[in-house]
């Protein structure tokens, strides 16, 4: 029987900044971003955006196309959670009115988890093939300002459906895992952005692919001569193909760069979307001009802190029939460019507390909006002109 993802869709944010409107105000040469880190934009959230939102408004344009039917479990991934102790997708369960039959749980292990989420699904769906899992993977990458991740940021959520019999991907059973503690980048519990050793972070990264690699081969993977196509993590669109350089340089493969390319569309305009990156790279090559039908994808899942993952996946027969590329193509045009200094605004303004109410600007165009906080709970509305007036009106 094979497994894998049924559909899958994104979303993204209302605002983006462009990295030469940074370079100009920062006095940083353009060219550092543009080629140095491949990057030409980010995505930010508005004031009543957030990863709940995000996660809702991709979810909600899978499931207009798979429906809802045997969905029983949703994963979140996040590592950008909005509470320590209840799981993100409770608020997408009443955003989508999703049954309450239903076990929710949210994951975390940096940009990793999502690829866990795949995993878990997969067994939940062996055992109960006539079940569906909705996992979603939701991130908003917030870094301080003035420090070398700043033009790293980006926000963006995947959502995909894992079943049997998937029309789109099957992911096949071989997989290679890698863990250590490694101090490269994390984010302590009263800091709204992470603390990076950047120069660590790369290092980790291209450690934790060789090791989830010779892990990979030893659980029986493919020989990388089988391997057609490669997607990796993309905190940022240069770190990929760093990583597929070292994969070449391990393995001894004469593996053409042509490979990992398709998978780099997306991630210079989005930036990080941290547990949602590797799969809006894995959008970038299905949405390519290639005929993917039968080819191997290998995919390189990592997390700071360390884990990483190498695993693979094979589109199936018509799967170009439930791509939607002009999807991402619009929320990507779509988005309104800030100014330099009303992103900074903006950027200040995010950081806020649980302890004071407030009330957010209507600004979102998306189907949900995040519309404030009242006695510490956090409030969402469907984003219908009727709600205009009623603040707080959904969720009690
Ligand atoms: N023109 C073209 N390229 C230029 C350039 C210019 N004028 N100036 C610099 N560059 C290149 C550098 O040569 C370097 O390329 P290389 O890595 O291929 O050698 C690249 O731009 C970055 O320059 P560097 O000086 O290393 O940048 P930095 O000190 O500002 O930091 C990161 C870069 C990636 C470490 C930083 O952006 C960061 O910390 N990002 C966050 C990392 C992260 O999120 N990690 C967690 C997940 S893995």
């Amino acid at each position: 029987m094979k497994l894998g993802i049924i559909d899958m869709e994104m979303a993204t944010t209302h605002f983006q900044v462009k990295l030469d409107t940074l370079a100009a105000a920062l006095n940083v040469d353009p060219n550092k971003y543009r080629y140095g880190l491949r990057q030409e934009a980010f995505s930010m959230p508005a004031l009543d955006e957030d990863p709940v939102t995000l996660a809702a408004t991709a979810a909600n344009r899978l499931l207009q196309r798979t429906g809802r039917e045997g969905i029983r479990t949703m994963i979140v991934a996040t590592e950008t959670g909005i509470d320590q102790s209840k799981a993100l997708g409770l608020f997408v369960q009443t955003l989508l009115e999703l049954s309450s039959n239903m076990r929710i749980i949210e994951t975390k292990q940096a940009c990793y988890s999502a690829t866990a989420s795949l995993q878990m699904a997969l067994g939940i769906v062996a055992r109960k093939p006539e079940e569906r899992v909705l996992v979603i993977a939701s991130d908003v990458a917030r870094y301080a300002v003035d420090t070398p991740g700043e033009p790293t940021q980006g926000a963006g959520a995947v959502a995909m459906l894992v079943g049997a019999d998937p029309q789109l991907l099957e992911i096949e059973p071989a997989s290679g895992v890698w863990s250590a503690h490694i101090d490269d980048f994390w984010r302590p519990n009263d800091s709204s952005t992470p603390m990076v050793d950047g120069a660590r972070s790369l290092d980790a990264y291209l450690g934790a692919f060789t090791g989830a690699w010779e892990d990979y081969l030893a659980q029986g993977g493919s020989p990388i001569e089988e391997i057609d196509y490669f997607v990796h993590h993309q905190p940022f669109t240069k770190m990929a193909i760093k990583g597929h350089r070292r994969l070449v340089e391990h393995t001894g493969a004469a593996i053409d760069e042509q490979r990992v390319e398709p998978s780099l569309s997306y991630t210079p305009q989005l930036g990080n979307t941290y547990t949602a990156s590797l799969y809006m790279g894995l959008l970038s090559l299905l949405h390519s001009d290639l005929d993917l039908t039968g080819k191997r994808i290998g995919l390189y899942s990592y997390g700071s802190g360390a884990a990483g993952e190498f695993f693979t996946m094979v589109p199936q027969p018509g799967y170009q029939k439930l791509l939607h590329p002009e999807i991402i193509a619009a929320a990507i045009a779509d988005r309104e460019e800030l100014s330099f200094a009303e992103y900074r605004r903006l950027h200040a303004a995010h950081e806020r507390g649980s302890k004071q109410d407030y009330t957010n600007p209507r600004v979102t165009g998306a189907p949900y909006r995040f519309a404030g906080v009242r006695d510490g709970a956090r409030y969402y509305q469907h984003n219908e002109p009727q709600a205009a007036t009623g603040a707080f009106s959904v969720l009690r």
